[in-house]
């Protein structure tokens, strides 16, 4: 096996993708060294990987309309690093990588960055959550890249609402995005709606409507206490069980049989008895933690063990102090090996994370 060493380049700048081939990594087949198995027997093969914690909205439930204080550029992962970071990860038996924020569009390589992840030896699953804001323009040299899949969230359909509650007038570029990414290619097309009391609950039923017209996903998340401002509030919350009594009010909903939800944190029911579906993420009510393979990498090279988790790996700084992969790929086993049975949101002493959804990835 031929292996170049890593060169570790100048954190992102502004450059556009040049298109040009992946950044400057380790080549050839990862060796196998997983599995990422905890103490609960979850098998660990999803990365949720951020690679910025900047944002072109300000969604209510997730930041203020000021922002939030974005993360120092040089505590940053260059795409290098964090290719380097990927490979580790896939070496230990991650088999899905998907690209999260902030907004993963904003960072302004992420085509290089997703080349790069397909490059890896065995390549990952390649998918994105993104909130569809500059979609239009890069879906199609994304689909080259790599990218395999896209969740697009959308929470209303009106322009009105939607300034209301991302604080920008984007709600077409939004739908371009949905619309270029379905004509890139890129299938199923999955959306993610977070419903609010008195903002947009009135739109489950339209929201569901306009996926089953174009033929994408909906699934509907329960709002998690992982705002910046800390003003999650259980009593306002729409749950899971109110969420399918609104859709039951136009459509019947009939569950699909539990084996196919495997560790999918959706609830998948047809619609109308099928072959539509739809989804309902009741990550607060019906917490699904017990079958989660999840783990999330942050833009400044942490490893997070849980949405919810208050502790954190830093990869980051052993990196740069020359630590070799053997030993990241330790650290990132000890960050599973300490990984709690649940995210405890229904436990008295809860305490909600110190960092903002924006800086976690979704
Ligand atoms: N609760 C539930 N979902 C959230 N998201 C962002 N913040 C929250 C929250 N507090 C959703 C986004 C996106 C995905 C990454 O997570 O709408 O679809
Ligand atoms: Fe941005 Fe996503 Fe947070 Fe909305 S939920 S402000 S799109 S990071």
């Amino acid at each position: 096996m031929t292996t170049q060493r890593v060169t570790i380049g100048p954190p992102p700048t502004t450059q556009h993708s040049t298109g040009a081939s992946p950044p400057d990594v380790e080549t050839g087949p990862v060796p196998a060294r997983g599995p990422l198995v905890d103490k609960y027997g979850r098998v660990h093969r999803d990365l949720r990987l951020s690679v910025t914690d900047r944002c072109s909205l300000r969604c209510t439930y997730c930041m203020p309309e000021a922002g939030v204080p974005w993360l120092a550029r040089d505590t940053m992962m260059t795409t290098p690093e964090m290719l380097r970071l990927a490979r580790i990860a896939v070496s230990l038996g991650i088999d899905e990588i998907r690209l999260t924020g902030g907004e993963p569009l904003l960072r302004r390589d992420l085509v290089d960055v997703v080349a790069g992840l397909a490059a890896i030896d065995p390549a990952p699953e390649i998918s994105m959550t993104t909130n569809g804001v500059g979609l239009a323009k890069v879906a199609g040299a994304l689909v080259e890249a790599g990218l395999t899949r896209v969740n697009v969230s959308i929470d209303t359909l009106k322009r009105e609402t939607f300034i209301e509650l991302s604080k920008r007038d984007r709600l077409k570029d939004t739908l371009a995005g949905i619309e270029a990414a379905a004509e890139a290619g890129l299938a199923p097309i999955k959306l993610n709606t977070v419903l609010m009391r008195g903002i947009n609950d009135v739109e489950a039923t339209d929201l569901l409507g306009f996926a089953l017209e174009h033929d994408y996903q909906l699934r509907f998340i329960e709002q998690m206490p992982l705002d910046a401002q800390h003003q999650w509030d259980r009593s306002q919350m729409i749950t899971g069980a109110e969420i399918m009594a609104r859709l039951q009010t136009v459509y019947e909903l009939t569950p699909m049989p539990d084996d196919t939800r495997g560790s999918a944190p959706a609830e998948l029911f047809l619609v109308d008895g099928g072959p539509a579906t739809v989804g309902v993420i009741a990550s607060v009510t019906m917490p699904f933690c017990g079958t989660c393979d999840r783990v999330r990498l942050t833009a400044d090279g942490q490893v997070r063990n849980c949405l919810f988790a208050t502790g954190e790996t830093n990869l980051r700084d052993p990196l740069r102090a020359g630590a070799s992969d053997d030993e990241l790929a330790a650290l990132f086993c000890a960050s599973i090996g300490a990984k709690l049975p649940g995210h405890g949101i229904n436990e008295p002493g809860f305490l909600q994370p110190p960092r903002p959804m924006s800086a976690i990835g979704g």
